[in-house]
């Protein structure tokens, strides 16, 4: 067994902090003691963490990690140790891999991969096969493989009596560890945004550019709040982007309705003027949207209508993304610059967020018995360490995902993650993964 110290940080606790040192054995992966600061402790390795507070690892409830099928883009190594420098300690990867993760041999595939990755990976898998938005795909089975979500992420369900069977479908399986399973929607009405490549609005009538309307959104967002009451079936809204949707789905809880939703940093930190420059690094779906839309997604945050920050990260090679606005893939990177954008950019209080970047994705995942905290002695050390003050500038030939189109290049942000602990295993030292 060999000792991992965590010394001189400020312990995350609901409600406050407290200096302490942690003792983590990596054997077990667990936190084994929580001592006084000062006191005497022997360990084979001490991570400095003065300075810094330690929060419980982040989880990423919506990550394109491309493997298999575009290994040049991203892999489950490389897409693991972004997410690590970022803070995350597991990650659930989307399904529109190729091929698409709907089968137990693509999701075996998947698990096997993240074995040896820096964080734990989760694999989601598709509503329907391909993704095709026609034949429900082998839920069962890929429950019994450890599958909790399911999502046509990239499309949304498109037919209506197909989404409400497979919410019944889902609702009558079991899990072994009793942790629920969700059906995630990327919420687009199809003959409403196509051939749309960004919002429709004024900036593009200005642009020339086919736009998809807010509407096209919404109609999903309605409907699956409609069959969610239905089903009694929770569905889960991916990356939200418009003012109208956060309001119905406040709406809906308030109603009890089971929903819940995740929005994304570009969508509260970017708005649709950014496509002036016609540059595809801002070509995302759902598009970026209005000033109205980005302030209600930030209140939607701050009043807990949206449960959690979800990334989103969508890593494209040079050569797909750098082709004319209206024929580049849709997507940005997200997972190294997600905590740092939403300290900077939010002003909430750290309990808020690591409810939206912990806790809450914890256990929308299914993993809240591992990640999303709290900090306490016996419970599996999946931790960020991160100095909250420590400013730095984006740059996408820094980051370390093998695809560089981020938003956010030269925009400075607060808050490094210094090191990350993954089951006990110091992943990032100092701001740099250990492999
Ligand atoms: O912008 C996006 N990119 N939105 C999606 O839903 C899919 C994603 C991708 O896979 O690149």
């Amino acid at each position: 067994m060999s000792v991992v110290v965590i010394s001189g940080g400020q312990i995350h606790e609901a409600g406050g902090q407290r200096s302490a040192t942690l003792i983590i054995n990596t054997e077990t992966g667990t936190v084994d003691d929580i001592v006084a600061d000062g006191a005497a402790v022997q360990g084979d390795q001490t991570l400095d963490a003065s300075g810094c507070v330690v929060l419980p690892g982040f989880v990423d409830l919506h990550s394109h990690l491309r493997q298999p099928g575009n290994e040049a883009a991203e892999t489950i190594e490389t897409g693991s140790r972004a997410a690590a420098l970022g803070g995350y300690t597991a990650v659930v990867a989307m399904p529109n891999t190729t091929p698409c993760m709907d089968s137990a041999a693509v999701i075996g595939e998947v698990v096997n991969a993240g074995r040896t990755a820096l964080c734990e990976i989760k694999p989601s898998a598709a509503i329907t096969m391909g993704r095709d938005g026609e034949t429900l795909a082998p839920m069962a089975e890929l429950v019994d493989l450890g599958v909790r979500m399911f999502t046509d992420d990239g499309t949304g369900v498109q037919d209506d009596q197909l989404m409400r069977r497979a919410l019944e479908y889902a609702s009558s399986l079991a899990t072994d560890d009793g942790t629920q399973i969700i059906l995630s929607q990327h919420c687009e009405v199809d003959a409403l945004s196509h051939p749309g490549v960004m919002h429709e609005g004024a900036w593009s009538a200005k642009l020339g550019l086919a736009g998809q309307p807010a509407e096209a959104e919404e109609l999903m967002v309605m409907r699956d709040i409609a069959l969610a009451r239905l089903t009694g079936m929770n569905v889960h809204l991916q990356h939200l982007s418009t003012a109208g949707s956060v309001e119905m789905v406040r709406a809906a809880k308030a109603a009890g309705v089971p929903v819940t939703a995740e929005a994304t940093p570009h969508h509260f930190c970017l708005t649709d003027a950014a496509c002036a420059s016609y540059d595809p690094v801002f070509k995302v779906h759902p598009p970026l949207r209005t000033d109205a839309d980005v302030a209600a997604i930030r209140v939607g945050l701050a009043d807990g209508t949206i449960d959690a920050v979800a990334t989103d990260h969508a890593p494209h090679t040079p050569d797909s993304k750098e082709q004319p606005f209206d024929q580049a893939p849709p997507g940005m990177l997200g997972l190294e610059t997600a905590f740092a954008l939403a300290l900077t950019e939010l002003d909430l209080p750290l309990d808020r967020l690591v409810e939206m970047f912990s806790s809450a994705p914890a256990r929308l995942a299914g993993l809240g018995a591992r990640h999303g905290g709290p900090i306490e002695v016996g419970r599996p050390a999946n931790l960020t360490v991160v100095d909250l003050e420590q400013t730095w500038t984006i740059a996408g030939d820094r980051l370390a995902s093998l695809a560089s189109n981020t938003p956010f290049e030269g925009r400075t942000v607060r808050g490094k993650v210094r090191h990350t602990l993954f089951n006990g295993e110091p992943v990032v030292v100092d701001a740099k993964a250990v492999r």
